[in-house]
């Protein structure tokens, strides 16, 4: 089976769209034929409620998986997978237990950093999936940097505000020292979210965040919508709740541009 592209959603900083990012691009990649897995790597369990998943995996989650890729001699990655209502998704739901994981990693002394990658590897074994796609927690701790190891492709939500803005040098430093031990892995780009073009600082905050990535800003940008929120109150996707939407139709143009950067050809939209 072939190894799928992983696409990890990060920025320690809160709030800065990682879980909307992530719940409209799996849509999105599927809307276009992708088989997607979803990983929710945080313990808010935001992006698994999203897809109302709150009551799954008791058993079956990333917390599980990573302990058992660590203790069980046939461990098989496929075993934590959960299926969804939703074509060509398949999910590993967080867990609250997932809060004991920085410390657990912590302990575990060999090959730190390579679980989630081990993960992903024994997954590919029998799964044939084209995309992995994480969301992540607002941390820079120990098991965002191994799934930075396992990924192909970070890709960072910033919030369009002067908060989301201030301190995004840290993630840039992260990426620098976790692409030490992952030589595969890049930057696929800058999403500014929340964007609301009639303030004047909105245009401030893009250029501040030009200054310091340079051109991997993505052209298409996601707009304040309050759909955005209501489809999480309703533990929808975006794409599905709200498909006309105006955010909902530019997370599926930034999936194209994502697609373009990522090498693989756009397939046609199957509605
Ligand atoms: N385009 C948008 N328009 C309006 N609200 C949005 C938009 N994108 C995200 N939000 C809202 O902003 C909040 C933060 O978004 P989200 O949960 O995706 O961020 P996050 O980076 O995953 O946060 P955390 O760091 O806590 O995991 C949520 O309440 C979400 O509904
Ligand atoms: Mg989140």
């Amino acid at each position: 089976m072939a190894k799928p592209t992983v696409l990890t959603c990060a920025n320690h900083k809160g709030g800065s769209g990682k879980s909307s990012l992530a719940g409209s691009l799996i849509i999105a990649l599927a809307e276009q034929g992708y088989r997607v897995l979803g990983i929710d790597g945080d313990m808010q369990r935001n992006l698994s409620t999203t897809y109302g998943l709150r009551e799954f995996g008791k058993e079956k989650n990333l917390y599980r998986a990573i302990e058992d890729v660590d203790e069980l001699e046939n461990f098989n990655g496929a075993e934590y997978i959960v299926k969804t209502d939703y074509e060509n998704v398949d999910f590993i739901v967080s867990h609250e237990d997932m809060a004991l994981l920085e410390t657990s990693l912590m302990l575990k002394m060999a090959e730190r950093e390579k679980y989630v990658s081990k993960l992903i590897e024994s997954i590919s074994e029998t799964e044939n999936y084209d995309f992995v796609v994480f969301d992540t927690n607002p941390t820079l701790g120990v098991l965002n940097f191994n799934i930075f190891v396992a990924s192909d492709y970070v890709i960072i939500p910033v919030e369009c505000s002067a908060y989301g803005v201030d301190g995004l040098g840290a993630i840039l430093k992260f990426y620098k020292n976790t692409s030490r031990v992952n030589k595969n892995l890049k930057i696929g780009g800058i999403v500014m979210s929340k964007v609301d073009l009639r303030k004047s600082i909105a245009k401030d905050a893009i250029e501040v965040v030009k200054d310091m990535f340079g051109d991997v800003i993505f052209d298409t940008m996601i707009s304040t919508d309050t759909s955005v929120e209501k489809s999480q109150w309703d533990e929808e996707p975006l794409l599905t709740h709200s498909p006309d939407s105006r955010a909902a139709n530019q997370y599926r143009e930034l999936t194209k541009e994502v697609l373009s950067v990522v090498g693989k050809k756009e397939r046609i939209v199957q509605k």
